[in-house]
């Protein structure tokens, strides 16, 4: 498996294989803020297919209760893998690695996310790779159904942090 951050050449290919409805989390909403540097839209690929994507928004989580306790520290968003008979086999552990080695080469040294609490393996998944629940709140998001109608949700969360461990200290002469 090979991840690399979403090309234009990909949106295409993302669109038919996970198509969104998600007004902030489409394709090409993600891709867009990575153009202009406030995230950057990771996408593994297996054998010349994308199976899933992460979003790193470098702007930190959306939501204002998240944003008092953690001004500063990145979220991985939009985490997914597709389809479902490729999940736990370690492609989304690969993409949290991938989002926090990025953070690390930016000299950031926490990073966090957000899961639903009905998302209880989600969350077993996060608390294996060290991140600790730390404040809840509600996640709001609008998607446009395939009649044109706009529905907003509003998804009860837990924002989840790890500490990053620093570089690597070069040994004195
Ligand atoms: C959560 C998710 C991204 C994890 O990706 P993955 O490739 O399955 O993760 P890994 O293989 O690295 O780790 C698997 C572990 O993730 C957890 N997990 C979470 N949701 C899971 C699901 N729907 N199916 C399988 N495992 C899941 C399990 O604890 C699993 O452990 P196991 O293999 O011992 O059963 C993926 O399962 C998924 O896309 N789920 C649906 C979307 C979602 O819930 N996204 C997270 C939003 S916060």
């Amino acid at each position: 498996m090979e991840i690399a951050p979403c090309r234009t050449e990909d949106l295409g290919v993302l669109e038919d294989v996970m198509p969104s409805s998600s007004v902030d989390g489409s394709h090409a909403a993600r891709f867009a803020r990575q153009e202009a540097g406030e995230s950057t839209y990771l996408i593994p690929w297996l054998n010349g297919r994308p199976v899933g994507h992460a979003e790193v928004r470098w702007t930190g989580c959306a939501a204002p209760e998240v944003r008092a306790v953690h001004s500063g520290c990145p979220e991985i968003n939009g985490l997914l893998v597709w389809p479902e008979r490729l999940r736990s086999r370690g492609v989304g552990s690969g993409l949290v690695r991938a989002a926090e080695e990025l953070a690390r080469a930016r000299g950031v040294e926490v990073m966090g996310l957000g899961v639903g609490i009905d998302n209880p393996r989600a969350a077993a998944l996060y608390a294996r790779l060290g991140y600790r629940s730390t404040v809840a709140y509600v996640d709001r998001w609008a998607y446009v159904d395939q009649t044109g109608v706009r529905h907003e949700r509003a998804d009860v969360c837990t924002f989840l942090v790890k500490e990053l461990p620093g570089p690597v200290a070069e040994p004195s002469p």
